[in-house]
């Protein structure tokens, strides 16, 4: 809005000036100065919103829509557009007033274009299409003649269709994912080649969904309700191209019509690939079968030892027992993978044998061919995991659905939640420790690499074990991504059962009178069934143990009472429940650490919220919550609010009191403070946190000085602080009414359009302080402020050795940057003979533009030490006449300077020099746009 703001003042002056004479023209154009003014900014908190949702909706599966980047794009081309014809309104002598005219009505058209267009009712993301690429798998052990045999029917004329059998854990989907690579390799095979995982329980909206992805279809294929449509259109389009279709981990018989595959023939050249643990579910599809064998000896000892690292002891007695290990693996490429990361790092030759026996103790009793065989050699390595807290945070991951990739921080969060992690005194450290956690479970290969760096999978076979071991001894109900459109019937909710999962159907009600009685359950994750509005009364009456309940993204409309007794609840999240209108009153949920309200779709703020003390981790970020009528109120409650300490035990907060500032840049958050249209000074001022960060302050009328609000006197780590609009301001802080410490961590400070502000620090007699004000100092802006006449005292120059970078613009008023107390012609004639340095080693950027009465940036004869200076900008300044760089003893420019911009010409060319040679040193540097 910068240069908007110039661009009008600009226009405004030139309609000043007596060659502008026609007075309606005048008002027309006035008017329409002020329409593009009020578009461009409609515009800009348009693109702004469009900015933030994208912020929260772009993931690793959604990308911005075509359509929503190019208007983007468009905003952002109109203000450049904006931004450079205020350049050549700069040069307004050369235009004619009606070009000017026609000027802004053009880019009013432009920019009402544009805003028309801004309306994204579909949304602003799309799913990314399936790219094609390469899946991450391991190193393929052995196989060779299986996969030699895929590979000949996939390039050879006589089978269309194959079906790759075997039990689970025998290396099917790694060497199809093998096969899967090569063949996007030789582009030349096939048009397009699919990979669509389809596990249990075989979902055909989703089938579709994902071979059209796959095939990069018309996406309103997706979108169509009718099935049948659907599958005949898919069919369609099949028909159009030349592909190798893999569906890995069918479990059930399906027909290829109904979904709408297109069968391959010998004419079309096509290829399917079904891997699954079921024969027949492959010759019910007309299969050609390839069954995947055990690994042999010698391939199972390479896998192994491959697996296991090579620092294991070359010692005979040693070998014989790893032999023996590998000999228990029954060439389960899964088991050997598990059981030799499970060993790696051993060295004892003792420990070796203890864990040889414990693996023939659990393979004993099982039936070859049967799943147990695996199972139990799995459960092997669960066990050496030896820490139950590991063990713990592993099963909770089976929590999830099939084949689902989990993401990375979620899962940790998840485990914090749900008290797996250990209680370590920060959240910070409770992370650090359950992405240990986590990779010490990646490194084991009990959890398997996602298709990105974020995520992580559990095999499904691993998923099957840990779901046994639960059913043996204390009770999952998992019931994940099944599509279920009821909630399990109550004879299921057995009084044994700690955790339930039925995230991610299609749940629709709960019926009315259900009360499952589960005295143990713990975690119920309920989340992402979004066709879910009402949850019964009694629903919680029977669930007192219940820690973790997560109902983010469904569509609850209240929450029962029954939730207000849940007294050990520690986690309540309800992120995203954008139907949420009405919640009990929390008070008694005293073991409350975690409530996640983001973007829910209450009015007010919860009852009973304040109650909660051992919360830890609010998030409030609600778009219906209603303002309160009176900004008084709001700060009272603010102040209250931090002075039940309760934000001390806040690792990060956000608050922002009445309006914000409209060019708030939200980047930071951390531990703000915003406080919009407040009384905040005097008598009973607000009470700020002592550890917060960064404090806006935004048309606060009656704000005078940052020394009127008492509280900041305790603040030590106030980083950045922002003053906008506020018109009774007159000086930034008086050293006479407080201590300084509270400016001694400032790093930025923003000042602007504060009208009546005349001095920045008033240091009347608190000399010796001097050096540690702004001693931190690193960036210093200030717009706006007309009163400003001197910006900085000689004095002050001490405490600024770190500033980097100043940028001053539009003080009407403003004659120095840096100058003596009283009048500069008192100093002249000490000053006369000798030169005074006034040294800013690390200043890097000096911006000065449209500042009419600046006549010097530091006093006559005076020359700045800038040795970091880059860059230099000065514009519009027209009574400057020095360039304080070069001294006369040994002129030479500042060392790491880059350029100097000095705008008009004339001004660059009006310039006096102390030293005739010191316009010969700068002018090299000279870029005059
Ligand atoms: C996508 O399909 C719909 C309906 O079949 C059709 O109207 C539209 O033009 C297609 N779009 C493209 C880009 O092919
Ligand atoms: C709760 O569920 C939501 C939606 O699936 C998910 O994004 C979030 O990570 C879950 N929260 C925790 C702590 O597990
Ligand atoms: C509930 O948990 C306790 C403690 O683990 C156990 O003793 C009890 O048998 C469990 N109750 C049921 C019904 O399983
Ligand atoms: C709540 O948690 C405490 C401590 O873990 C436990 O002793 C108590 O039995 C729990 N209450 C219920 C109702 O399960
Ligand atoms: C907050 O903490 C301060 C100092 O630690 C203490 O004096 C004050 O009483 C506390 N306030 C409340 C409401 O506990
Ligand atoms: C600042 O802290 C001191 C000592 O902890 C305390 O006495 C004083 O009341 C605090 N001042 C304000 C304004 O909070």
């Amino acid at each position: 809005m910068a240069d908007i703001a110039t661009l009008i003042l600009e226009i405004i002056k030139c309609i000043a000036t007596p060659t502008c004479r026609c007075v309606d023209y005048h008002r027309k154009f006035k008017e329409d100065v002020e329409d593009l003014k009020s578009k461009l900014r409609d515009l800009n908190s348009r693109k702004k919103d469009v900015e933030t949702q994208l912020q929260v909706e772009v993931c690793s599966q959604k990308q911005v829509k075509q359509q929503v980047e190019d208007w983007l794009q468009d905003a952002q081309r109109i203000n450049d557009e904006i931004q450079q014809a205020e350049q050549r309104v700069d040069n307004a002598l050369f235009l004619s007033r009606a070009r000017l005219g026609k000027l802004v009505r053009e880019k009013i058209i432009a920019v009402d274009a544009v805003l028309q267009r801004g309306h994204f009712p579909e949304g602003l993301v799309v799913n990314k299409p399936a790219t094609a690429l390469p899946l991450p798998v391991e190193n393929l052990e052995g196989e060779v003649s299986v996969k030699e045999k895929i590979w000949g029917y996939l390039t050879g004329n006589e089978v269309q269709m194959i079906g790759v059998c075997g039990i689970g854990g025998v290396g099917k989907t790694t060497i199809m994912k093998h096969i899967h690579n090569e063949l996007l390799l030789m582009k030349s095979i096939f048009d397009k080649v699919i990979w669509v995982t389809v596990s249990y329980p075989l979902n055909v909206v989703r089938l579709q969904h994902e071979i059209a992805k796959g095939m990069r279809m018309n996406e309103s294929l997706i979108e169509n309700e009718d099935e049948q449509w659907r599958a005949s259109e898919l069919m369609r389009m099949m028909g159009s191209v030349k592909y190798a279709l893999i569906l890995d981990d069918v479990w059930q018989r399906f027909t290829f019509e109904d979904v709408g595959i297109l069968r391959p023939t010998t004419e079309n050249g096509c290829k399917i690939v079904i891997t699954s643990r079921k024969v027949d579910v492959c010759k019910s599809l007309g299969c050609k079968i390839v069954k995947v064998s055990p690994l042999s000896k010698e391939e199972s000892l390479n896998l192994f030892l491959d697996k296991v690292g090579s620092d294991i002891p070359q010692v005979p007695e040693l070998e014989e027992i790893w032999k023996a290990m590998v000999d228990e693996c029954a060439g389960l490429p899964l088991a050997i993978v598990v059981i030799a990361r499970s060993m790696k790092g051993i060295t004892d030759v003792r420990e070796w044998r203890h864990a040889l026996n414990e693996l023939r103790e659990r393979v004993k009793a099982t039936a070859k061919g049967s799943e147990d065989e695996i199972f139990e050699r799995l459960r092997f390595s669960y066990d050496r995991l030896q820490d139950s807290n590991i063990q713990n945070c592993f099963l909770s991951c089976s929590l999830y659905p099939e084949d689902y990739e989990i993401r990375k921080d979620d899962l940790v969060k998840q485990w914090i939640d749900e008290g797996l992690v250990e209680e370590l005194g920060s959240r910070r450290a409770m992370l650090d420790k359950g992405w240990t956690i986590l990779n010490k479970l990646e490194n084991s290969c009990l959890l398997e690499k996602g298709h990105s760096e974020d995520f992580i999978k559990m095999h499904d076979v691993v998923r099957d074990m840990t779901l046994r071991i639960k059913s043996i001894g204390p009770q999952f109900m998992v019931k994940a991504g099944m599509q279920l459109r009821e909630i399990p019937d109550e004879d299921k909710w057995t009084e044994n059962l700690e955790k339930v999962s039925l995230m991610k159907n299609e749940i629709s009600n709960i019926p009315l009178n259900m009360c499952p009685n589960c005295p143990n359950l713990t975690t119920l994750m309920l989340q992402k069934n979004n066709k879910l509005t009402k949850i019964p009364d009694c629903f919680f009456a029977s669930m007192q143990g219940l820690n973790f309940l997560n109902l983010s993204e469904t569509g609850v409309e209240s929450l029962p009472n029954s939730i207000c007794n849940l007294e050990n609840l520690t986690a309540l999240l309800l992120h995203g429940c954008d139907n949420l209108k009405q919640l009990p009153c929390l008070a008694k949920l005293q073991a409350l650490k975690k409530l996640d309200l983001f973007r829910a779709g209450i009015k007010v703020v919860p009852e009973g919220i304040e109650m909660l003390e051992n919360l830890q981790y609010l998030d409030l970020w609600c778009p219906n919550l209603v303002e309160l009528p009176s900004r008084r109120i709001l700060t009272i409650d603010l102040s209250n609010y931090v002075k039940s300490n309760h934000s001390k035990r806040l690792s990060n907060y956000v608050f922002m009191v009445g309006q914000v500032e409209p060019d708030f840049n939200d980047a930071d958050l951390s531990k703000m403070i915003s406080l919009g249209e407040c009384e905040i000074g005097g008598e009973d001022s607000v009470v700020l946190p002592n550890d917060m960060q960064q404090l806006w302050i935004y048309k606060c009328r009656k704000f005078r000085s940052l020394s009127d609000i008492h509280s900041l006197k305790n603040t030590t780590k106030l980083r950045k602080c922002c003053v906008t609009k506020c018109e009774e301001i007159e000086c930034v802080v008086d050293m006479v009414m407080s201590s300084f410490s509270f400016i001694k961590n400032l790093e930025e400070l923003w000042l602007d359009k504060l009208p009546n502000l005349s001095i920045v620090v008033d240091v009347e007699g608190e000399e010796a302080t001097l050096p540690h004000i702004f001693s931190n100092l690193k960036s210093f802006w200030m717009r706006g402020c007309s009163r400003m006449k001197r910006l900085f005292p000689f004095e002050l120059l001490q405490g600024l050795q770190n500033l980097e970078k100043i940028t001053i613009g539009e003080c009407e008023q403003m004659e120095e940057i840096i100058g003596w107390e009283g009048e500069e012609e008192n100093h002249i004639t000490d000053a006369a003979t000798t030169t005074t340095t006034f040294t800013l080693p690390k200043l890097r950027a000096l911006d000065l533009w449209n500042l009419p009465e600046l006549k010097r940036i530091c006093p006559t004869r005076g020359v700045m030490v800038c040795d970091s200076l880059q860059q230099l900008e000065i514009k519009k300044c027209p009574e400057l006449r020095r360039i304080p760089l070069v001294g006369n003893v040994q002129p030479s420019p500042p060392a790491a300077l880059n350029y100097i911009r000095v705008w008009p010409q004339e001004l660059w060319e009006s310039m006096e020099w102390d030293d005739p040679n010191a316009k010969n040193v700068l002018q090299p540097f000279m870029d005059f746009l």
